[in-house]
């Protein structure tokens, strides 16, 4: 197939290209670069021995994906692209509104404009709000606390309401959880443009002495050791799930949604003693109060996506902060200085990439 990947550039969007290419996929990618480096395309590239299409444009520009549309018969699209910062969606909703609503309908209206109709869109565990008992089970009703989370609600909500009306659409909405984790060739990982907000992170720089310590946001949560648990998946996971759920789009069953997580539960303490332990390195921490609109716990019922999409999480909260760590440390400025290693004539597997990643 050949597939439009909006925001492909980004965190999750890089790592699926990779499985996409490695899939036997054609991948076209469309980008804004707001939150990215350019230098990612060498990296998909190198990783998967594979070229892709690459356009630096705003899904929000309609004549820029007609242009684009009429250069490559797609066949479905995977739809990253948006920002993602909850706090900032509080306090600037017109940026979260036009970047993740307004672009999501312009590209919708322009790949309904080229007949494609089968599409999988990037969600979040925040559609369920903070209210709610986990493990999170799809049918729940959507309870969204801020302007990024209702965001995603009504993008899931045109959309399926675009099945309803035109059962020629297929999407396929993915929930994500807390992807976090890097490639474990240690070339591709998450680099926002400027500061992080996000755990994984944010461990990894207090571990390289970027900064003095972690904040932990609460540890009086009615967890077991008073801070907050998450359900962490492994971005590599993570990019799997949407090879599995491109093939889902080919079929004919509306209003698909799955949450793709790993159904398991960790606190903030937790994974911190593991990326210690494994990493053998230190991360101080500091208590400090609760970040306002946080959740005490959130992880997801996963049978759904097993069930139905013969996909389900395979790498450790371990692997998770061994491959982050390997990230930073190889590239402590993100994308900006690393030149790609120098095969010479030999293949990807000589340059040390660990089992978990074949
Ligand atoms: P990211 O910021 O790394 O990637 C998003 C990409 O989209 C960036 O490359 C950015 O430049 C691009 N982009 C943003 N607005 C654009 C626009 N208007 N036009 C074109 N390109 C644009 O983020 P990510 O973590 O890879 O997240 C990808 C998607 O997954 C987002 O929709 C996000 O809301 C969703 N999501 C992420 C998480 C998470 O914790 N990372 C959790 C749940 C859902
Ligand atoms: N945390 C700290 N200190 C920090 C940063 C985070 O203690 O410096 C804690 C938070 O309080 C939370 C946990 O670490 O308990 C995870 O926080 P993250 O910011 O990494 O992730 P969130 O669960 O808050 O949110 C993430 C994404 C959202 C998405 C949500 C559900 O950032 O976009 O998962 O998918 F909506």
């Amino acid at each position: 197939m050949k597939v439009l990947v909006t925001g492909g550039a980004g965190y999750i969007g890089s790592h699926t290209c990779v499985e996409l290419l490695n899939a036997g996929h054609e991948v076209v990618v469309v980008d804004n670069l707001c939150n990215s480096s350019p230098g990612v395309v060498e990296r998909i590239e190198f990783l998967s021995g594979r070229q892709l299409s690459f356009h630096p444009a705003d899904v929000r520009d309609l004549s820029a994906l007609d242009q684009l549309l009429n250069l490559h018969a797609i066949d479905a699209i995977i739809h990253f692209a948006g920002v993602k910062a909850v706090a900032e969606s509080v306090v600037n909703p017109a940026k979260y509104y036009s970047n993740n609503v307004r672009g999501s309908l312009t590209l919708f209206e322009a790949a309904a404009r080229h007949g494609i109709r089968r599409l999988v869109f990037s969600s979040s565990a925040t559609v369920y709000g903070n209210n709610q008992d986990s493990p999170l089970r799809e049918h729940l009703p959507r309870q969204p606390d801020n302007a990024y989370g209702r965001g995603k609600c009504m993008v899931e909500e045109y959309l399926t309401d675009l099945s309803r009306a035109d059962p020629s659409w297929h999407a396929v909405i993915l929930r994500y959880f807390n992807p976090v984790g890097a490639h474990p060739s240690g070339l591709m990982g998450e680099a926002p443009l400027g500061a992080p907000n996000n755990l994984m992170p944010i461990v990894c720089q207090v571990a390289d002495g970027q900064r003095p310590e972690l904040a932990i946001f609460g540890d009086d949560y009615p967890t077991a050791d008073g801070t907050a648990i998450r359900d962490y998946i492994h971005v590599l996971d993570l990019a799997r799930g949407h090879v599995d759920a491109l093939q889902a789009a080919l079929g004919n069953e509306p209003g698909l949604i799955f949450n793709l997580g790993t159904g398991q539960g960790t606190s903030v303490r937790e994974l911190v003693a593991t990326f210690e332990q494994v990493n053998g390195v230190s991360v101080p921490c500091r208590i400090a109060g609760r970040r306002v609109g946080d959740a005490a716990v959130s992880y997801a019922e996963v049978t759904l996506a097993h069930e139905r999409l013969s996909w389900r999480a395979s790498l450790s909260l371990e692997d998770m902060c061994r491959d982050a760590w390997r990230w930073q440390q190889q590239n402590p400025q993100g994308y900006s200085r690393k030149p790609l290693p120098d095969l010479q004539g030999h293949g990807i597997a000589d340059i040390g990439i660990p089992a978990h990643s074949t």
